[in-house]
């Protein structure tokens, strides 16, 4: 347990919601830092995964390669997808040294390539039966605009279509867990904007990287109800987290000023990676369709004006829909 008395967690509680609405703390290693004081320290229990198999995919760097770890010591066999095999070899590598009697597999998949998608979940299902946990790691702020082999802008296929087709055709293996948990990773970037229903594919307007992350990032948590209500009947729970904000090679590399700024106050891969771990491994099952952040859930909007109705997210369903031939 975590030891504190009633009135620290209530006091912690309202803190909470401060730093959250605050967003520099709470993004920070000062806001983890803070809130895990309320956690129950056995939470997830150690040995929770035992017997369970999971997917992280992105597993080749910075959040994916934390939270393949943390599912590791917890007993998961992981399956890495990763699209650059000898990266991934070496997470593997350094896996087995630091967890002994780890069970990882390695796949290559290229999220947005809908054809990479397909063969990956194919040669899965010949390997393995069912699929407890699917986490939706994988990420991408793409420096200029440009499309994938299918023609789609290459956030809209790494952060929507990707993962919703991956999904669906791993539905059967998710099924066949009996109850299973499947976590998109997505950004605090998306408070900042409104749901792009109308333009999916930012053809119209001077594209930025960050504005199109972001974007697919809403887009993420918007279809998150829609999902959920999809893949329910199979025992499947959505969840999106973000996870603050984590020194991780990406965000190196597409947010130099960032992260020189924010340095010292970064949390490290593993604490991005905890909501990951803790969504795929708390008992009970957290119920889906929320969004999360540092083990609770959180508001999907603080600006009047990111609000979307439910005709935009409908209408953003029917573009995913049609873009991967899904029955809507
Ligand atoms: N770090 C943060 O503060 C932060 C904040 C909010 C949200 N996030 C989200 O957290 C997730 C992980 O990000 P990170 O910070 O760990 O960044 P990262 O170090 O750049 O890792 C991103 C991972 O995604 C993989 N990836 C990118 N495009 C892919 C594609 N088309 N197909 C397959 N894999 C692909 C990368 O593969 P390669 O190794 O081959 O490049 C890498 O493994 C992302 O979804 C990101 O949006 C991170």
């Amino acid at each position: 347990m975590s030891g504190f008395g009633n009135l620290g967690h209530r006091l912690l509680g309202a803190v909470d919601t401060v730093l959250d609405r605050t967003v520099v703390p709470g993004y920070t290693k000062i806001g983890y830092g803070l809130r895990r004081l309320t956690w129950d320290r056995d939470d997830p229990h150690p040995g929770a995964l035992v017997g369970k198999v999971a997917v992280v995919t992105g597993a080749s760097s910075g959040l994916g390669v934390a939270a393949a770890e943390g599912l590791v010591r917890l007993g998961a066999v992981v399956h890495l997808v990763v699209r650059d095999l000898d990266k991934g070899r070496g997470v593997v590598s350094d896996l087995r040294g630091q967890v002994p009697g780890a069970e990882v597999h390695l796949h290559r998949c290229d999220v947005a390539d809908l054809s990479s998608v397909r063969a990956f979940a194919a040669s899965l299902r010949e390997s393995v039966e069912r699929v407890d946990v699917l986490v939706h790691n994988a990420g991408a702020m793409p420096p200029e605009r440009s499309e994938t082999a299918d023609g789609h802008e290459t956030a809209l296929a790494v952060h929507v279509l990707g993962p919703v087709l991956m999904t669906e055709l791993l539905r059967p293996m998710l099924a066949a867990a009996g109850t299973s948990r499947v976590v998109v990773v997505t950004s605090g970037g998306m408070y900042a904007q409104p749901l792009a229903s109308d333009d999916p594919e930012f053809r119209r307007g001077r594209y930025s990287g960050a504005t199109a992350y972001a974007r697919t990032k809403r887009m993420q948590v918007a279809l998150a109800p829609v999902l959920q209500e999809r893949w329910a009947a199979d025992g499947i729970a959505l969840h999106t987290m973000h996870p603050g904000w984590a020194d991780t090679p990406g965000v190196v590399t597409s947010l130099p000023t960032f992260h020189t700024v924010m340095g010292p106050l970064l949390r490290d891969a593993s604490v991005g990676a905890d909501t990951i771990v803790w969504l795929a491994a708390t008992e009970p099952p957290p119920g889906g369709g929320l969004l999360w952040m540092d083990r609770a859930p959180r508001p999907e909007h603080y600006l009047r004006r990111t609000r979307e109705s439910d005709d935009q997210r409908a209408a953003l369903w029917a573009y995913v829909a049609d873009a991967l031939s899904l029955d809507p």
